[in-house]
């Protein structure tokens, strides 16, 4: 099974595969609006690099996007989502380390450690890859409001951090930029 197969967008979800292919759509899906300005154009693919306009994602919305293979969860979060994650205790943390690829290895899961930027904490970038065995989690689902893992019950934040069950790591945040307000590169 690939990849693309596993990902089975909620119903606030957006499903966009940057690399063109189509369709890869769940059974009971809506109909995905497909945001054609999100294309990569030749050169960011070449540079295994893509970027994602999020003009049309509005706050609680997620959209899923692929690069180099792996899904990518960008998610505008509402102020509550985002004052939930920063609420949560350091101590209240699987694990306490940021797993973001733009900062240093040992910085804290804190959620601005863990947001796509500093001054735009609302947006928050991952690969959408369980850390436990590598299944796509769901969003908006879970005990926390974050992510669910439904193949053997892991459980993240809405900053994407493991709170409950086997899964050991946060969810990765990659190398990523906004070029504009609401152009993101990722990678
Ligand atoms: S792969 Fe996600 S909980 Fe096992």
């Amino acid at each position: 099974m690939s990849t693309s197969d596993t990902i089975e967008p909620n119903r606030r979800d957006f499903l966009y595969i940057a690399t063109g292919m189509a369709g890869v759509v769940g059974a009971g899906a809506v109909a995905w609006p497909f945001i054609d300005q999100m294309r990569p154009d030749a050169s960011t693919l070449a540079v295994s690099s893509i970027e994602v306009d999020v003009a049309a994602v509005e706050p609680g919305m997620s959209i899923v996007v692929k690069w180099r293979g792996k899904p990518v969860f960008i998610r505008n979060r509402t102020p509550e989502e985002v004052k939930a994650a920063q609420d949560t205790p350091l101590a209240d943390l699987k694990d306490p380390v940021a797993r973001n690829a733009n900062l240093p290895s040992d910085a804290p899961a804190t959620d601005s450690d863990r947001a796509a930027a500093k001054d735009k904490e609302n947006w928050i970038v991952m690969v959408g890859v369980c850390t436990h065995l590598g299944c796509v989690p769901l969003g908006q689902q879970g005990d926390f409001g974050g992510w669910f893992c439904p193949c053997h019950g892991s459980h993240y934040d809405t900053a994407g951090r493991i709170r409950k069950g086997p899964a050991p790591e946060n969810l990765a945040v990659p190398t990523l930029a906004f070029l504009s307000d609401t152009k993101i590169k990722i990678g």
